[in-house]
């Protein structure tokens, strides 16, 4: 039995110290005001008692300073919460230059991760301490919540979408991850772990799993394989450099070719057309898995990479 009690479960991320301060906050805000108005209640009760039956209570008069107080002093204290919440919200979606991009689709009732070099996992996430990560995930059917309670990190996972969730690891050790989103009769057996090691035992298990395609070399394959080169670079736009650069559309508009937007295409090609051309590409859903899809979208990334390495040398 575990004997030991905690109020909290443990912290092992950068962000876990952090979202633990904002908890206590809120918790003594809400402790402290839960508090003054009980004592109020019970002080106004007492000095504010009808003392005879012929008492008549005078009518009160507007309190122009009252109202303004207890107007000011919430709202003071409701930005302070909403900027303090805010900016940890986007450390926690953003994440720097370095971070190890891990790719996640949930679907049911399993996490299924693929690490850039190719290693697959299923209900499990190897990660060096000390690194920062960033996971990419979507999900293949419904709504999934991917939970890591020790990191503080929580993320949606949504179909059709992509969602980023960002967090450092600082301590070595097994991590319960968790499916925080109903989603469906096994919803509560779609768990899993995540492993913080040192990085050389890391390095030792990345190199122990045989890895599978890499992600971007499968959606070269699958680019020849459903034949998109029959037409981009050609009647379609070119894919060379196209991850992150703004694309003119026909409408006039422009979108930045981010995952979403390369996702978007595959699936809904006619919703975006680019500039001079036609909308001629069918459209790919119920053909390619959401793992096919950003095996696609690494192989387009890879694509950019190459070509900015050609422009320095
Ligand atoms: Cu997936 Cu709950």
């Amino acid at each position: 039995m575990d004997t030991s009690f905690r109020l909290l479960p443990e912290t092992a991320s950068t962000m876990a110290s952090q979202v633990d301060a904002l908890y206590f906050f809120l918790n003594a805000v809400a402790a402290f005001f839960a508090l003054l108005i009980f004592a109020l209640i019970l002080y106004f009760s007492l000095r504010y008692r009808r003392r005879s039956e012929s008492e008549r209570p005078a009518p009160v008069a507007t309190n122009l300073k009252l109202e303004l107080l207890w107007t000011i002093i919430p709202f003071l204290i409701t930005m302070v919460l909403f900027s303090w919440s805010a900016r940890l919200f986007i450390q926690m979606s953003h994440s720097p230059k370095d971070a190890m991009r891990i790719n996640v689709v949930g679907k049911q009732w399993m996490w299924k991760i693929q690490h850039q070099d190719g290693q697959r996992e299923i209900n499990a996430l190897h990660v060096p301490v000390g690194k920062p990560i960033e996971l990419m995930m979507t999900s293949q059917d419904v709504i999934h919540s991917f939970y890591v309670p020790a990191f503080r990190a929580k993320q949606d996972v949504l179909p059709g979408s992509y969602s980023r969730l960002a967090f450092t690891p600082t301590k070595v050790g097994e991590y319960h991850l968790f499916c925080a989103e109903y989603c469906g009769d096994q919803h509560s057996g779609m768990i899993g772990k995540v492993v913080v090691m040192e990085p050389d035992k890391y390095d030792a298990w990345l190199a122990g799993v045989i890895p599978d395609e890499p992600p971007a070399l499968a959606g070269e394959r699958l680019f020849a394989q459903y034949g998109c080169m029959a037409c981009h670079g050609q009647r379609g736009p070119t894919m060379a450099g196209l991850y992150g650069r703004k694309v003119e559309l026909n409408d006039g508009t422009t979108v930045v070719a981010d995952e979403q937007y390369l996702h978007e295409s595959i699936f809904d090609p006619a919703n975006k057309i680019v500039r001079g051309f036609t909308p001629l590409m069918p459209s790919f859903r119920g053909q390619l898995t959401e793992e096919q899809v950003m095996q696609l979208i690494a192989y387009i990334k890879s694509l950019q990479y190459s070509q900015s390495t050609q422009e320095q040398q």
